[in-house]
């Protein structure tokens, strides 16, 4: 099968190029993303180079990926797509992308890129995506108004927290941004897992989907905090995307957001006492990990723009671009040799944070934004976790079994 949708891609890509502008897909459509997105479009000098950008909003990129998939098949595949992680690795198996070899060898990639960066955008041995950014996800932010006027104080713990949500409910205050979306959903669970289990149950449970590790006590113990979240806010969900959950934490109509540090680009964009307002905390029990997600570019094998493809990412490979594009963009750059001095304070302890933990070898990919398994097996699984917090009926034993049946999938 997969060497017929190969064929058909490849007869395809040769008619399907001369049809149109030089494309690149991605999904960034939050004021954030598109102010860093600008930055890139500058730097891509459409009005001269023929490229253009064109986005499939849904946070973690999941309709991106269907798009993408889907125009691959029918012969209208654009020239470059955002990836992520294990979707990278999809893509280079079945042969459709581009290798980078020449770009790796003038970059010098090999000593200039992060380890774990090389890990994720090479297939092997060879570099098959262009990295962008690291983003952090076990992060808690928080509007200090609110919690000042509430007499609260940011919660260190998960028990905590739920006191916390309890006391911002009892004030009519919506205690957790978070909109009704299996992504954001996921981010929140992900953090809980981490939190509760610590690093060798989230690698064991979220990376290996180790069945002994879904069906421990640490699990039962892990669901029944997020089931007692789900309870105290699910009724009061809004089908909102991560952006506007994020605009309600700026506004103070809540109180915080647990995600990652693409709010920095929405900080970015907005004022002054906005940004004086909000902070950033590791999220609660997660100090000492840096849970990752990075941002890549994918060239689809067969297009007939090889050469500007290349001169596109040669500019987005620079250490100027990469600085400003990750500064804008509220993540760290994917180099080891740009300066971040000049970031805001959060993108500094994020890249503070993230050298300890690549020293002490506690570095996680967050399993809802791709980085961490299968892409079928990936979707199943945040899905799974969506059912649980929004069917307060859902037992814990369900859940468990559906995983392991999950985990089994090959
Ligand atoms: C992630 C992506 C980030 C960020 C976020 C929200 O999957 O890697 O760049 O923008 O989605 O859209």
């Amino acid at each position: 099968m997969k060497k017929i949708i190969a064929l058909l891609l490849l007869i395809s890509l040769s008619f399907a190029s001369q049809a149109k502008p030089l494309e690149l897909l991605h999904w960034w459509s939050s004021k954030g993303e598109l102010n860093a997105l600008s930055y890139l479009e500058n730097v891509m000098d459409r009005q001269h180079s023929g490229w253009e950008t064109k986005s499939i909003a849904g946070a973690g990129g999941k309709n991106a990926m269907y798009v993408l998939q889907a125009r691959a098949i029918a012969g209208t595949p654009p020239e470059v797509a955002q990836i992520e992680g294990t979707d990278i690795l999809s893509w280079a198996q079945l042969g459709f992308v581009n290798h980078l070899d020449k770009l790796a060898k003038t970059q010098d990639w090999q000593h200039t890129l992060r380890p774990l960066v090389t890990q994720v955008n090479s297939f092997e041995g060879r570099y098959v995506s262009l990295p962008l950014t690291i983003h952090r996800t076990n992060w808690l932010w928080l509007n200090q108004a609110v919690f000042k006027q509430a007499h609260l104080t940011p919660p260190n713990t998960w028990s905590d927290l739920l006191v916390v949500i309890h006391q911002l409910k009892s004030m009519g205050v919506q205690p957790i941004a978070l909109g009704k979306d299996s992504w954001q959903i996921s981010i929140l669970f992900e953090n809980i897992a981490l939190g509760l289990g610590g690093s060798e149950y989230y690698h064991n449970a979220l990376v290996d989907i180790n069945a002994a590790t879904i069906n421990s006590a640490k699990t039962h113990e892990i669901l029944s905090v997020f089931r007692a979240i789900s309870l105290a806010i699910n009724k009061d969900l809004t089908q909102s995307t991560w952006q506007q959950e994020t605009e309600k934490l700026f506004q103070g109509q809540a109180a915080m957001q647990i995600t990652g540090d693409w709010v920095i680009g929405e900080l970015n964009v907005a004022s002054e006492e906005t940004r004086n307002n909000i902070t950033c905390f590791v999220a609660p029990q997660t100090q000492g990990n840096f849970v990752f997600n990075m941002d890549s570019l994918i060239s689809l094998s067969g297009s007939q723009h090889f050469d500007q493809i290349e001169q596109l990412f040669e500019k987005l490979s620079q250490k100027t671009f990469l600085h400003d594009f990750n500064r804008l963009k509220g993540s760290i750059p994917p180099r080891n040799d740009i300066d971040v001095s000049d970031y805001n304070a959060c993108s500094q302890k994020s890249n503070q944070d993230y050298s300890l933990s690549e020293a002490s070898n506690t570095l996680l990919p967050s399993m809802t934004d791709s980085m961490a398994i299968d892409p079928r097996k990936q979707r199943l699984l945040v899905n799974e976790i969506y059912k649980y917090f929004i069917n307060t009926k859902m037992t814990e034993q369900a859940f468990i079994s559906n995983v392991i049946a999950i985990s089994k999938i090959e």
